[in-house]
């Protein structure tokens, strides 16, 4: 039986390390250990081994399906090292990696974070609004009645429900000051939509940033204060910025902004970038009509809309607007 032992033994070690693969490691494990294996068979003789014998025998055993497994499980190691160093044979695993292009920010994004960051030092905190509008917040509470040319079918987007995709950032203004009592100092960027031709300066899908200052006393030099400081910090200090009357039914009096746009190859020419002006009493009343309080009675105040797309042409020199909606990478990897 002892010599039974010791033949099955080194047999099997023999097998283990003769083993060329996984698949011949485990067939020769089924061969020694499997339920007819060579080493089960001569476990199962035991019982014919004589009662004084069984300790040393059992000890033999043991002894041999140590050996086995040790040797086994030393062979699955080698072989494998022996697959994964076939596996990168012939590459230089030392070689520096392949970078893949990184991505980067939009120019709209860069500047609305630029400009975010300027008007929050400022002192000017963060609102939002619904893109899809009622008419109320974007034009009743604003003061434009309903014959208004912005309120005609041709040049808003309407759903059938009677609600609509708003034409300015403008409504975060009587959305703030339905909820808040004064003072209200906000600004809101998001984007704003128009049923306009889309040409060198206008589409029909844009973004905006939103200011209301409200308080009591704030008066137009605070107004031209703020946005100049603003657009100087954007552009630089030597930036030529001009105020030009205009009408917007929410504000009186009211101003458009135009900053000097410098192209490379192209004349200097003076491109509208914001409208704003003083709050016009009549959106206060309409919020406290609203609201049920009279909380807006005695303040004045200022707003403003900045459109994104045309910070971004001024910063960058960008002579057409359509190139920031085209989506070419020669284009957009200019600003990373
Ligand atoms: N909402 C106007 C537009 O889209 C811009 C504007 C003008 C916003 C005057 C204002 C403002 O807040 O006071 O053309």
């Amino acid at each position: 039986m002892k010599e039974q032992i010791a033949r099955v033994q080194a047999a099997a070690l023999e097998q283990i390390a003769a083993a060329g693969c996984m698949k011949e490691l485990e067939n020769a494990r089924i061969a020694i250990l499997g339920k007819k294996g060579t080493l089960t068979q001569v476990q199962q003789s035991m019982k014919d081994v004589p009662k004084e014998d069984k300790p040393a025998v059992g000890a033999l055993l043991n002894a041999a399906r140590e050996a086995i497994s040790a040797a086994m499980e030393a062979r699955t190691l080698e072989l494998q090292k022996q697959a994964d160093a076939a596996a990168v044979a012939g590459v230089d695993i030392t070689l520096p990696g392949g970078s893949l292009p990184a991505g980067g920010l939009h120019p709209i994004s860069i500047v609305r974070e630029e400009a975010v960051r300027i008007l929050r030092r400022m002192g000017f905190t963060l609102a939002d609004g619904p893109e899809i509008e009622d008419e109320w917040h974007c034009f009743d509470a604003l003061n434009t009645p309903s014959d208004h040319p912005a309120r005609n079918e041709k040049d808003t987007f309407y759903f059938d429900s009677g609600k609509l995709l708003r034409t300015q950032t403008s409504t975060v203004q009587a959305r703030v000051m339905e909820k808040q009592a004064p003072p209200v100092r906000i600004i809101c960027p998001g984007s704003a939509f128009r049923r306009d031709a889309i040409d060198a300066t206008h589409l029909s899908a844009f973004n905006q940033i939103e200011g209301l200052y409200v308080d009591h006393a704030v008066g137009v030099g605070d107004l031209k204060g703020t946005l100049e400081y603003f657009l100087k910090a954007l552009f630089g200090n030597d930036t030529a910025v001009r105020f030009r009357p205009h009408f917007f039914p929410f504000t009186e009096p009211s101003f458009e902004i135009d900053v000097l746009l410098q192209a490379t190859g192209q004349e200097p020419r003076w491109i509208e970038i914001a409208g704003c002006g003083m709050v016009n009493p009549a959106v206060f009343e309409n919020i406290d009509r609203e609201t049920g309080k009279s909380l807006y009675a005695n303040c004045t105040g200022f707003a403003f809309g900045i459109g994104l797309e045309r910070l971004a042409m001024i910063r960058w020199g960008i002579r057409d607007i359509r190139l920031l909606i085209e989506n070419d990478v020669r284009f957009l990897a200019q600003f990373q």
